[in-house]
């Protein structure tokens, strides 16, 4: 099922429709567009904590920016879990299921900002006090491996208070979990409001696609362009990012799971088949 991007399955009807149609019109219009914004707010009506969406091509593009939105903490060190996967960009290769020793070719400055850690709260407290730099922290909500090693119960609550507390950039990979667990993920289930949350795959109905999610105050750090302040945002310049055919498919994907209408429709398919 495309590493988890197509949920509805192949060749999903509405989300094939609205990739047609999109095709007809273009693929490329070089700025923003209204499919944009539609496609924002399908995620900002969805995912609880989104107030605020940015797009990417891939994760591996969102969950950097959602790192180096740190910047208005002031603190330039990273906590991310032993094995939690979030692509394969320098600040997370370190022990991620693709490598676990050294990664190839990542400066040695930028794997010791990181700090690689077991879901344990003791170990993050230890370390946030020890470095004295940590900025963020980023968790994959469901665990390592699609949560084939699972967070224990409680960890995320437990994080997200302790973030807020110390002044850390609190950020949910809901890459695999967002729109499966719920609509709105791992933190509609668990009743979260993380500062920021990454999205791809199912994002995107089946076509390539990323984002950064979250709450206005942070998200903030990424407009651009804004000639007094250029030096303290974050800038997102990037050829593809929210193209139409992407946001096109997403809309019709998200629209899908938010009224449930895909899972009426995998009901009848059900009884069809008991039918014969
Ligand atoms: C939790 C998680 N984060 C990030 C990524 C990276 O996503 P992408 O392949 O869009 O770069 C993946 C990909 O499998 C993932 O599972």
């Amino acid at each position: 099922m495309g590493h988890g991007a197509l949920m509805l399955g192949h060749n999903y009807p509405s989300v094939m429709e609205a990739a047609q149609a999109q095709l007809a019109l273009g693929t490329h219009y070089g700025a923003s567009t209204l499919k944009e914004i539609e496609w924002a707010e399908e995620v900002t009506r969805t995912v609880p904590s989104a107030e605020v969406v940015r797009f990417t091509s891939s994760a591996t593009e969102g969950t950097p920016m959602a790192l180096r939105l740190r910047t208005h903490t002031g603190k330039s060190g990273v906590i991310k879990f032993d094995r939690h996967f979030h692509g394969w960009h320098d600040y997370v290769v370190a022990s991620s299921k693709y490598s676990a020793g050294a990664p190839a070719g990542v400066p040695q400055a930028t794997l010791d900002s990181v700090s690689v850690l077991p879901l344990e709260m003791g170990e993050v407290r230890r370390t946030v006090d020890e470095r004295g730099d940590v900025g963020a922290i980023i968790v994959e909500s469901a665990g390592a491996s699609s949560g084939q090693l699972p967070v224990p119960r409680g960890f995320l609550h437990e994080l997200q208070a302790f973030c807020r507390a110390q002044g850390i950039v609190f950020i949910m990979d809901e890459v695999v979990t967002g729109f499966r667990w719920a609509p709105g993920g791992v933190q509609e289930v668990e009743g979260l409001k993380p500062d920021l949350t990454t999205l791809a795959k199912i994002l995107a109905g089946g076509f390539p696609g990323g984002a950064v999610a979250g709450s206005r105050e942070v998200m903030e750090f990424l407009r651009f362009p804004d000639p007094g302040t250029k030096a303290t945002k974050v800038g997102h310049p990037g050829t593809f990012n929210a193209n139409p055919l992407s946001a096109a498919a997403g809309v019709a994907c998200l629209r899908e799971i938010a009224d449930g209408r895909h899972q009426r429709r995998a009901n009848d398919l059900s009884a069809q088949l008991r039918a014969g």
